[in-house]
């Protein structure tokens, strides 16, 4: 056989090259290139070259049928995928390993099985006795789910492609499956993409929903599912604090539904357990009358939620003062320092400045500008916020509040919770009654609210 020339390539994020190198330039990580019996230049042997078909070309005007569903059973993964699984379609979940990938979707399985759904669950990195076994400690050792612990594509299509089509099929994990097309080892790049691509042909021409587990991860050896992400329907990611016990869903690509929206689990000795009010749970360990803390009135997706921004300022010994975000974006906080030192004469810049965002919660709202602006003048005047009132609103380059969208919902759900008051800018619509029994306060420059806190 004629010897193929190497290829390398970065397990991270895919990038080939035709050398070994320290670095992969297209990501930027080290240590992530690995050489490759390549697949990608390889002719498709012993097919001649054809005529193409003729295909009939359609208008843009046309019946749009709703992709079919599969509810899930689990209210809050039916939320993020947008109304359940679609069948023929690949799902991907990421995650850190150990964050509960694999029990959330024995537990989604289950209840599939459970509602007569055929639902097969396969698992390259665990044995059948220790799938059985948590399914044992979840109480849903009785589900109806078809268990496998295989590694083989080609053996679970042919297996899969026997008898009753399966509605559901959960591949956990990508990294751990190998195809004999290609040479490489399981779990390098080339393995990973071509077992993708050979399910996701599967899942295609079954109409099964194929779920695709990938654990992110920072060692090079594994590739990454990051180089899957494109190639599948939707990406979702799982994520949470190691030291909470919250998991958050997220999407990150959705072909079938949206991306903002978020699902909320809890971690307990028997599985997750959906949270149907985030806020109450985000609250839960508020520390009232402790400066430096403020409540946001936030929307994730459609959802409303209350979480608590908690800030520590104090003098800092080194040259270059510390800066430290949990849950938000580092970027914003530098604004906001800059717009607390232009406009309001709040001096940070020799303080060291940590920003958290309680319950392991992430947040991507330019909205928060204002509660963590509050929390900062809190903590530097260490003097607490009135603990009855949330606070919301863009903060500009020139200190004055933008409106903010869906503020009826965040007034509504901050009242639910007991709040009687909101920091919030003026409306850019009129909404006069959507308050109900919470009274805005109309922050309209940053300076404002600087001035109340003493
Ligand atoms: P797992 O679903 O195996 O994570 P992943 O598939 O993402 O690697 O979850 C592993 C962690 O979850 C492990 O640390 C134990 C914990 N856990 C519970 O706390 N309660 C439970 O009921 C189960 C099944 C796991
Ligand atoms: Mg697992």
């Amino acid at each position: 056989a004629a010897r193929r020339n190497p290829t390398f390539i970065c397990q991270n994020c895919g990038a080939v090259t035709n050398r070994w190198q320290g670095k992969c330039e297209s990501c930027g990580e080290w240590n992530t290139i690995v050489e490759e019996t390549s697949a990608l230049d390889r002719p498709v042997s012993g097919r001649p070259s054809r005529k193409g078909r003729v295909f009939a070309l359609e208008p843009l005007t046309g019946e749009t049928p709703n992709a079919p569903r599969l509810s899930s059973g689990i209210a809050e993964l039916d939320r993020v995928t947008g109304g359940g699984f679609v069948r023929g379609s690949v799902l991907l979940l990421g995650g850190d390993p150990g964050i509960g990938k694999s029990t959330l979707l024995i537990q989604a399985s289950a209840a599939l099985a459970r509602s007569g759904h055929r639902s097969v669950y396969v698992s390259g990195e665990e044995a059948v006795a220790q799938v059985r076994l948590r399914a044992e400690r979840l109480g849903l050792a009785s589900a109806p789910v078809e268990l496998a612990s295989e590694t083989s594509v080609e053996d679970i299509i042919a297996t899969l492609s026997e008898g009753q089509v399966p509605k559901l099929i959960i591949i956990d994990s990508i990294q751990t499956m190998w195809t004999d097309t290609v040479e490489s080892a399981p779990g390098t790049v080339t393995q990973v993409r071509s077992s993708a691509q050979a399910l996701i042909r599967f899942a295609k021409r079954c109409g099964a929903a194929v779920i695709l587990v990938g654990h992110v991860t920072k060692d090079g050896q594994i590739a990454g599912p990051r180089v899957v992400e494109h190639m599948v329907d939707a990406v979702l990611s799982f994520e949470g604090e190691g030291s909470h016990q919250f998991r958050i869903l997220r999407a990150l690509k959705n072909r079938f539904g949206p991306t903002d929206e978020i699902g909320v689990f809890e971690m307990t000795g028997i599985g997750l357990r959906e949270v149907a009010n985030p806020s109450e749970l985000f609250l839960s360990e508020r520390n009232l009358g402790a400066p430096g803390t403020a409540v946001f009135a936030g929307m994730e997706g459609t959802r409303p939620v209350l979480v608590e921004m908690q800030a520590l300022v104090a003098p800092s010994s080194l040259g270059t003062p510390r800066r430290a975000v949990v849950g938000w974006d580092p970027s914003r906080l530098s604004m906001l320092i800059a717009v607390l030192d232009a406009h309001c004469g709040v001096r940070l810049g020799q303080h060291d400045v940590y920003l958290n965002v309680a319950g392991g919660l992430r947040i991507n709202e330019p909205a928060a500008d204002l509660a963590a602006a509050a929390a900062l003048v809190s903590s530097l005047a260490e003097s607490p916020l009135p603990s009855e009132a949330v606070y919301f609103g863009e903060i500009s380059l020139s200190g004055a509040l933008r409106p903010v969208s869906h503020r009826p919902s965040r007034l509504r759900e901050a009242g639910k919770l007991g709040f009687s008051a909101a920091f919030a800018p003026e409306s850019a619509r009129a909404d006069p009654d959507s308050g109900g029994t919470v009274r805005v306060n109309v922050v309209s420059a940053l300076h404002d609210l600087v001035a109340t806190i003493a």
